[in-house]
């Protein structure tokens, strides 16, 4: 069974800002937080969305490389992590922090956004994960789970209930070296692997299936096994 002593959570910016109801979701959202907060101790890290992708955008076409676009990626978590700090009511001005440091935060909810360069808040969030010594962390995007196919190409698409952390590393593996846009950062894959942490894969849009995956109840996306 689970434990609710720590939980990691990561928001997909695709999710905390698509552009449309931002404010009335992310309200939702930190209304859920704060009530199972009082059960489980959370750490939560956002994602840049649409907002890092046009930063990256711009500064790729001003002649900035990789390194560039992912200080500008980095600053657009941070903003997305600022407005869900608001949103709780604490909205704290070290969003710049280190997963070492949030571990010693002491708050029953810490924010954070991406640290540096070379990976997304995928990592990020097996790396919080690690150092708070969880068990699982949840991975709260606009998909509702890892599917057998893109299922917006593919009629046929099954949605995966089940699967084992290494058939997880065969499809980022492949998908990292098609140059597509990913499941998974394959070094969040990795240490999650290493360090033995499940991921639970839901519809962050839905509250209630993101609230189970956080409280350890049954879900309708993805659980993917690291043990
Ligand atoms: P995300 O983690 O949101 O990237 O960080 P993503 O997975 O591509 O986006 P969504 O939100 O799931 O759609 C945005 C960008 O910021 C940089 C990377 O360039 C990343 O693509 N970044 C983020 C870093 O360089 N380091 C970090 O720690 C976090």
């Amino acid at each position: 069974m689970f434990t609710t002593d720590n939980v990691v959570v990561s928001i997909g910016g695709s999710i905390l800002v698509p552009g449309e109801n931002d404010s009335e979701y992310i309200l939702r959202l930190a209304a859920m937080l704060k009530e199972v907060s009082k059960d489980a101790r959370l750490a939560v890290i956002c994602g840049g969305g649409k907002t890092a992708r046009y930063y990256a955008g711009i500064a790729k076409e001003l002649g900035g490389g990789d390194y560039e676009q992912d200080i500008l990626g980095i600053a657009a978590t941070r903003m997305n992590a600022q407005l869900l700090a608001l949103a709780l009511g604490d909205m704290p001005d070290d969003v710049h922090r280190t997963p070492e440091a949030l571990v010693n935060d002491g708050r029953r909810i810490s924010v954070m956004g991406g640290t540096e360069p070379g990976h997304t808040t995928d990592a990020v969030t097996a790396m919080v994960a690690k150092a708070l010594g969880a068990t699982r962390m949840i991975n709260a995007t606009a998909v509702d789970g890892v599917y057998t196919a893109d299922p917006r190409k593919d009629p046929n698409a099954k949605k995966i209930s089940r699967m084992t952390i290494d058939e997880l590393d065969d499809i980022v593996y492949d998908e990292h070296h098609a140059s597509s846009s990913g499941v998974f950062d394959p070094l969040g894959v990795k240490i999650a692997r290493e360090s033995k942490i499940d991921i639970l894969i839901v519809d962050g849009r839905d509250i209630d299936e993101l609230r189970n995956a956080i409280l350890g109840k049954e879900i309708k996306g993805t659980f993917v096994d690291s043990h």
